[in-house]
């Protein structure tokens, strides 16, 4: 049995939870290897819905869930998160839940430097979720983050909080945004030590211990190809790699251990904060997408923008995620509609590009080229096999497999979980 990663194919918000949570339950121990609590799942089990953001999906189907390296953790929002799970009857304890160790933290000051550049860039905002994400990765990277492990070096937690505070106060003085104490910053910390330590550990070593032991590992992405730091539309992206081959770099595992890779797109597409956009819809086809489809973002609550299902994106998102096969979700979104566009490329300059360009003027003047086929009259609602869609419907799905040029391996035709079509099992490698 293979390990299996999950990435989002497009913008994000592709229905990562109802997949994630189908195959958590099938899975030994479930990693989050990127992102932080900028992603939202929403898992929906019996008569109780669970927000995630930070807990890997596991916790919830009672499997080990690991918070890998490759995460930006916030630890107030890890404690609250916690906290609001157990009252709704969960458990999480350092026997479900493991942090590596070397995780990257986040602070009060990344989320006000994330707001404050926010607003200094007026109209050419990014749209960010303002919870300090790409401040935090820009600490790691620039090598003065505060890790996990230093919470028990109070020594070496003061002399890095100069230099960080050095850093950042600086920034925030510039952007006339309020400065932070290091004392109540320290003291902080200091009382956040023993809530966290438990969780961590070298995370490394029970990923190979796992892998010895033949358990069965999701790799759970967060955000989406399209958001990836190298291969999205930067700079409307997050400051993490979101492809499947951090999951290895993110967890602390080789990359022949990453396993199946498994996308998740839309039958159409969605998009949350700023940035090119080529089948955005500004009409009431758009509208009713959003509505139809309650397209409304889980961290954030803002309403997503809707389009047409783009093709040409899709398949790039396939080639440079490594996706080996689809989940289609939401495809009861689109029943009714007389006529559906499906991009296969786009119009720049007079010419026709079958890749998004990486420039972000040529993608914002991008015009999609579309294909048109017919829409259903029926319902593919809750179908549990490919029998019970209706024929244009399914003609629909083929011409995406052979546009994207993978697979679908998973339908998803309702919220529920067992409304699934299911014709390979990603697990079987
Ligand atoms: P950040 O990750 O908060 O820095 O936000 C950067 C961009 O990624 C913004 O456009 C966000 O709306 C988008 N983004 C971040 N996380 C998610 C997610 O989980 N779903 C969809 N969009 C996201």
């Amino acid at each position: 049995m293979a390990n299996v990663a999950v990435i989002g194919a497009q913008w994000g918000d592709e229905g990562k939870g109802k997949v994630v949570d189908w195959l958590a339950s099938r899975a030994d121990i479930v990693v989050r290897f990127q992102g932080g609590h900028n992603a939202g799942h929403t898992l929906v089990v019996g008569n109780q819905v669970y927000k995630l953001s930070l807990l890997p999906s596991g916790v919830v189907r009672g499997k080990l869930g690991v918070i890998g390296n490759g995460v930006v953790l916030d630890p107030d929002a890890l404690l609250s998160e916690i906290s609001r799970v157990t009252a709704q009857g969960l458990s999480v304890t350092p026997e479900n839940l493991r942090i590596a160790e070397n995780v990257p933290l986040i602070l009060p000051l990344h989320s006000a430097i994330d707001k404050a550049r926010e607003v200094a860039r007026g109209a050419h905002a990014i749209g960010t979720t303002g919870r300090g994400i790409g401040p935090a990765y820009e600490d790691k990277v620039a090598r003065r983050a505060i890790r996990l492990s230093d919470l028990a070096e109070p020594e070496v937690l003061s002399h890095k909080l100069d230099e960080l505070l050095l850093h950042h106060n600086t920034l925030l003085k510039g952007l006339g945004a309020e400065t932070f104490d290091k004392q109540d910053l320290l003291d902080r910390l200091l009382a956040l030590a023993p809530k966290l330590l438990p969780y961590a550990e070298p995370v490394w070593e029970l990923m190979d211990a796992a892998h010895h032991a033949g358990k069965r590992v999701l790799f759970e992405g967060a955000q989406a190809v399209m958001l990836d730091v190298d291969h999205g539309t930067y700079p409307f992206v997050t400051s993490s790699n979101t492809v499947a081959g951090n999951a290895a770099a993110g967890a602390g595992v080789g990359p022949k251990q990453i396993g199946y890779v498994l996308g998740i797109a839309k039958a159409y597409t969605t998009r949350v904060g700023s940035g090119p956009f080529p089948t955005e819809l500004k009409d009431d086809t758009g509208r009713l997408l959003g509505e139809r489809g309650h397209e409304f973002g889980t961290v954030t609550g803002r309403p997503r923008r809707c389009g047409w299902f783009d093709a040409c994106m899709v398949r790039q998102a396939v080639k440079v995620g490594g996706i080996e096969g689809l989940v289609l979700t939401k495809l009861d979104v689109l029943d009714g509609l007389k006529e559906l566009r499906i991009c296969t490329g786009y119009q720049v300059d007079g010419q026709v590009l079958k890749r998004l360009p990486a420039s972000i003027a040529a993608q914002e003047k991008a015009v999609p080229v579309y294909e048109v086929l017919n829409g259903w009259s029926g319902s593919t609602r809750g179908a549990r096999s490919y029998a019970e869609l209706p024929a244009e419907a399914v003609k629909y799905v083929r011409r995406i497999e052979e546009l994207v040029e993978a697979q679908v391996v998973l339908l998803s035709t309702s919220p529920d979980r067992d409304d699934t079509i299911m014709l390979r099992d990603p697990f079987a490698g």
